[in-house]
């Protein structure tokens, strides 16, 4: 097949001018006429099964058992039923069961294993007490192709212990504009480094292509992704238009992927993203044209988390636009029973053609062969599976990540030589992320977004606190945790850690590069801390460059510590001396992405230019250095605002700009200003009360005793445009206290999209059956209000609660999240066409 060149004005593309490339084994005839014969035998149905991936939050193994599923998923928040952190046991026994249920041809179909998917981005992170190894930015610093290997050769194990066999990773994402939320997912702004560590990972990840190991039982099938220019978007957004010319598409974008595909990566995940306005999902050009064509991948396809839906055209259960641009698998989570109807009906009709359907199962069936499914029996008798206790968490491992860490860090400043600090003195460990394990990992860390947790969570890991306090300790110095640097014992010094609170996709998004604008509080601290006299050290945990010009001025020394895993002993390590005096390990990692000179340099030192930055691509301080950094200018170049992208109210207020409006029974609005405050029929009636501080809540009273509904809302100052949080399952999150609701409730909540557009999902039932007086963080699935008529790339009110019977409740906030005590329910939208 030929691929015309597109239409059209920077969507041209020219295959001829994409390096030329070929799948590393050479096609194994015996593979090659066992594919033949099973695709013979299949039917319609049975193909289109193999074409499409459920996820296991909405499939079960009976329906992979009754549709022939290819595939299944499991997403950041999915988890086997009822195991919100689940343990080897526990994921071996879902694999197995979707495994038997592929196997099983009791209600007619093929035989065929079934893969099952996860993201394993950092270590296996959605595994209780596995390994995790610092995020991808920070491994860029450590320059070290062989530890990026031995990673992925890691990871793969604890994967292989679990009873899977699959991950979504690596990503070869290059980000140029890092106020994207998924840059600590990308190694480096550099091509050239994320080429020399993609040949590394997909090595380490999968074995090598033509010797034994390769996609034996110790190796799992790797992901290059996102297939292209995810890392590329306009102003960084999320899922946004990366508009660039071919040349840096090839050039910067996609240099990870001909060195993946030579090292044998089997699955190559196409990118939510556009280029120059045309959604990746169905660029036939790129994907068949150049992916398949020109650069000789042979395995599949697979498309991201719905994001066919985004191709002009087609819906989440119909895109036969996506299937005829070249992708093999759709990721359809919740949507795979619409998609199997509509697309085996297209098959049938011809608008699939079946030589592109035969492709498609072809590279499926390939890749399962490849990985030995078909011999491998039950996911829990692989051998690493049986000795998972071993395996996951082993020393080794955690050795390795250890050494991870050691290697990232990268050291801004020294003055003074305030670093390695000798064991032996008393030492002040401060900072909210000093004895923070969540914080040390950031997002895709046994949730989506990497929050809810608490250090519980992580057995087997080490804060940075229990890092430094072991080693001070067995030096015959004295450490002292206090989160607030408010020390009992003056310290001779203070390491002072801080930094970004875990998120994920579309969450971690930022407008420019200030760290945490409108809260000073980690500043203040490194200020008072020096004004005391005291040598500070700062530890920044970050997914990304971000200014902190203030907070290095503010500290003697300043380390970039990125999101360093499970292991935050590996600080300790390199901050302290060795007891004897020597210096153990030296500062070893360089800056992969450029460091801002002002909030707003974006890019910053990325191929595009951008002009000087505070600290060039490859900076990164040792021991041996033993200058002074002066004092750096502290003009962030925009005003330092607070408000939170997502959050609507706040400890009783709403966010800036936003305004809290009660709609009487009567139909007249009133804005309420001050509290306490009522409808003028004194249907709905707002007071104040207190939460965790003085009047840090709002108590909502619904008299119920006129004859109609009465509303609170919120009134946002511009529409709010949130399609993608509500195609990635984000729910409307709500603090709430239940005190007096009847069972017979008629409340409702909802959002508003301007005059006469509104969503809203009866809620009185479950409500009253919540615990009274209790506060709990309630959430509602955004697509709740999509599948009940809101436009959400639209919303002028993004929360409106109504009732027309009496009750009593208390909210202190409404935001955007994904954790949750309660998510209510809302009428199915698996089942819609
Ligand atoms: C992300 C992918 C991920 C997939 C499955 C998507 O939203 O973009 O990177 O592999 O979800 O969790
Ligand atoms: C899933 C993620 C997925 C995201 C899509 C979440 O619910 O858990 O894996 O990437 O939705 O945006």
């Amino acid at each position: 097949m030929t691929v015309p060149a597109m239409a059209g004005d920077g969507t041209v593309v020219h295959p001829e001018r994409w390096p030329k490339g070929q799948s590393p084994l050479p096609p194994d005839p015996a593979i090659e006429s066992r594919i033949r014969a099973l695709l013979a035998k299949m039917s319609v149905e049975d193909k289109v099964g193999q074409m499409i991936q459920a996820d296991i939050k909405y499939v079960t193994p009976d329906d992979v058992r009754e549709y022939r599923l290819g595939s299944v998923l499991a997403g950041g928040n999915s988890k086997p039923p009822g195991q919100p952190f689940p343990v080897a046991s526990q994921w071996q026994a879902l694999s197995d069961a979707f495994y038997h249920a592929s196997m099983d041809t009791s209600r007619g179909g093929l035989a065929i294993p079934v893969l099952f998917g996860i993201d394993a981005v950092h270590g296996h992170n959605n595994l209780v007490g596995s390994t995790l190894f610092p995020q991808n930015s920070a491994l860029g610093a450590t320059r070290d192709p062989q530890l990026i290997h031995d990673i992925g050769e890691v990871t793969a194990r604890e994967l292989r212990a679990s009873g899977i066999s699959w991950t979504f990773a690596p990503t070869l994402t290059v980000p140029q504009d890092v106020r994207w939320g998924r840059s600590y997912e990308g190694y480096s702004q550099n091509p050239v480094l994320v080429a020399e560590y993609a040949a590394a990972v997909v090595g380490g990840l999968e074995g090598k292509p033509g010797t034994p190991a390769f996609l034996d039982a110790g190796h799992v099938i790797a992901t290059a992704k996102h297939f292209v220019g995810d890392g590329g978007t306009h102003n960084g957004k999320d899922q946004g238009d990366a508009q660039v010319s071919e040349e840096t598409l090839r050039d910067v974008h996609a240099a990870g992927y001909a060195p993946a595909i030579k090292a044998g990566v089997q699955v190559v995940m196409v990118s939510f993203s556009s280029w120059n306005g045309v959604k990746m999902a169905g660029n036939t050009a790129l994907i068949t044209g150049v992916l398949k064509e020109r650069m000789g991948f042979d395995g599949i396809v697979l498309g991201d988390w719905n994001a066919h839906g985004q191709v002009p055209g087609c819906t989440n259960e119909d895109c036969a636009a996506a299937y005829n641009a070249g992708l093999d698998m759709l990721e359809a989570p919740d949507s795979w029973k619409g998609l199997y109807k509509n697309t085996l009906a297209e098959v049938k009709a011809g608008v699939i053609p079946m030589s592109r359907v035969d492709d498609a199962v072809t590279r499926i069936l390939r890749v399962k062969m490849r990985l030995g499914m078909f011999e491998a029996g039950l996911p829990s008798a692989n051998a690493l599976a049986v000795r998972s206790a071993e395996v996951i968490g082993s020393p080794p491992h955690r050795a390795l990540a250890r050494r991870a860490v050691r290697e990232s860090l990268v050291l801004l400043k020294n003055n003074r030589e305030v670093l390695p600090i000798d064991p032996r003195k008393h030492i002040l460990v401060a900072g909210d992320g000093a004895d923070n394990i969540s914080k040390q990992n950031g997002g895709w860390t046994l949730t989506w977004q990497g929050t809810g947790l608490t250090n519980a969570n992580f057995p087997g890991a080490t804060s940075v606190w229990a890092g430094l306090q072991a080693q001070v300790k067995a030096a015959g110095g004295s450490a002292e945790l206090a989160v607030d640097g408010d020390y009992k014992q003056k310290p001779d010094v203070a390491i002072v850690v801080f930094g970004e609170d875990p998120y994920a996709e579309f969450q971690g998004d930022l407008p420019n590069l200030a760290y945490r604008p409108g809260n000073d509080r980690d500043l203040d601290m490194l200020r008072k801390l020096r004004g005391q006299g005291v040598p500070v050290v700062a530890v920044f945990l970050t997914g990304r460059p971000l200014w902190v010009n203030r907070e290095i001025n503010a500290a003697d020394a300043f380390v970039v510590a990125w999101l360093p895993g499970s292991e935050g002993e590996g600080i300790a390590d390199v901050l302290l001396r060795a007891p004897d005096g020597r210096v153990a390990h030296d500062f070893h990692g360089k800056l992969a992405y450029a460091w801002p000179r002002s909030a707003v340099q974006v890019p910053v030192g990325a191929a595009a230019g951008g002009g000087r930055p505070q600290f060039p691509y490859g900076f990164g301080l040792t021991y041996a250095d033993h200058g002074t950094t002066s004092t750096l200018s502290e003009d962030a170049g925009v005003a330092l605002s607070s408000g939170q992208a997502g959050v609507y109210f706040t400890r009783g207020k709403p966010a800036r700009d936003f305004v809290v409006r009660l709609i009487g029974a009567n139909g007249k609005t009133t804005n309420v200003a001050a509290v306490p405050a009522a409808t003028p029929d004194g249907s709905l009636h707002i007071g104040a009360l207190d939460y965790k501080a003085q009047e840090d809540a709002r108590s909502l009273t619904w008299s119920g005793t006129s004859a109609g509904t009465a509303t609170v809302e919120l009134v946002a100052p511009a529409p709010l445009d949130v399609d993608r949080e509500t195609n990635g399952d984000v729910l409307l999150v709500t603090t709430l206290k239940v005190d007096a609701v009847s069972p017979g409730d008629t409340s409702t909540i909802g959002v508003g999209c301007g005059e006469g557009c509104s969503g809203s999902v009866p809620v009185g039932q479950q409500l009253s059956a919540l615990p009274q007086g209790q506060w709990l963080r309630v959430g509602i699935p955004l697509k709740c209000f999509r599948d009940a008529g809101a436009n959400m790339s639209r919303i002028d009110r993004p929360f409106e609660w109504s009732s027309h019977s009496g009750g009593q409740v208390a909210i202190t906030d409404v935001s955007l999240g994904t954790v949750a005590d309660r998510t209510l329910a809302c009428p199915s939208h698996g089942d819609k066409p």
